[in-house]
Formats: structure tokens, C-alpha cells, sequence
């Protein structure tokens, strides 16, 4: 049996030290990179629920449903993000002081838009959060990170999706 590397020692607390084939400097970048993931899906479930509540106008009924189904499962989809940051051994972010730090979408607006305007908003996030997890693909690409990149693929197909059905909405 190989011996195992210095790198699995075993910490102070008594752990073992992660070994699981990913650099120290490459787990610590992706974890930072689906953190980046989870303030964007977070703050695009927050806004979607928001306009579930504040929607308006003659096609209350359609958005109002429409919204309800994007924002369980944006609800749905933080929760293998943040664990996936947990199983390279970091902490997941999780307040709204970190989300609004991290995320690279806007906050809601304080005032409801009209309907017109909210479907904009959430074809911009969702193409926003497609464009952070893009980005990453190339770093668990390189690192072998096949659980990552499942994971982005699976939220890239979801984003872009959603992009072109509420595009769709905009369209004549
Ligand atoms: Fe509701």
C-alpha cells in the first residue's frame, strides 16, 4: 500500500487534514469562486421572491406562478453550492453582509418595478450568475474537480434556460 503523503497528516483538532488529489491553492480558489455562486443564486432567489410578492398589471397571474417556480428552485440550487464549499474544506458564506459583499448582481429595488421592468431584472441576473459560474469552469476544469464542474454545468443549463424564457416574454 502507498504510504500516505505528509499532506494527510492529521491536524490539531484531530481531523484528518483534507487529501482528496485538489492543491491546497486550487480548492481554496474554487471554494472562492462558488461563494461568488451562492451570493449571486441567493440575491437572484431574494429579488424573484420579491417580485412573486410585489408583481403587478395584466399578467399578474402568469408572473406571479412563473416567479414562485424560479425562486424554489434558485432555494433549491444554494444548497449543493454551499456544500460543495464545504467538501473542499471551507467555510460557506452565509450572511447578508458576505452575500452583499460577494455577489456581482444589484440589490433589489427598494421601490416594485412594473412587470416589464422585473423580467428584465431577472434575465440580467440570471445571465449575471451564468456568467460567474462560467467562469469558474476553466479553474475545476484544471484542478480535476469533476463534482464542480457537474455542478456549474447543471446551474449554467438552468440560468441560460430561464434567461431565454423570460427573454421570450420581452420579445414581440
Ligand atoms: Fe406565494
Amino acid at each position: 500500500m502507498a504510504k500516505p503523503s505528509s499532506k494527510s497528516v492529521s491536524t490539531k483538532s484531530g481531523a484528518p487534514r483534507i487529501n482528496i488529489g485538489i492543491s491546497d491553492k486550487d480548492r481554496a480558489a474554487i471554494a472562492q469562486g462558488l461563494s461568488r455562486l451562492l451570493a449571486d443564486t441567493y440575491t437572484l432567489y431574494l429579488t424573484t421572491h420579491n417580485f412573486h410578492w410585489n408583481v403587478t398589471g395584466p399578467m399578474f397571474n402568469t408572473l406571479h406562478t412563473m416567479f414562485m417556480a424560479q425562486y424554489t428552485e434558485l432555494w433549491n440550487a444554494v444548497d449543493p453550492v454551499a456544500e460543495r464549499i464545504r467538501s473542499l474544506g471551507h467555510v460557506a458564506p452565509g450572511s447578508y453582509a458576505q452575500f452583499g459583499q460577494l455577489t456581482s448582481l444589484p440589490d433589489v429595488p427598494a421601490q416594485p418595478p412594473k412587470a416589464t421592468e422585473m423580467i428584465r431584472i431577472l434575465v440580467e441576473g440570471h445571465e449575471a450568475v451564468a456568467r460567474t459560474a462560467r467562469e469558474l469552469f476553466p479553474l475545476a476544469d484544471k484542478a480535476s474537480d469533476e463534482p464542480t464542474a457537474d455542478l456549474l454545468t447543471q446551474r449554467l443549463t438552468v440560468h441560460e434556460q430561464t434567461a431565454w424564457m423570460l427573454r421570450s416574454l420581452l420579445e414581440d
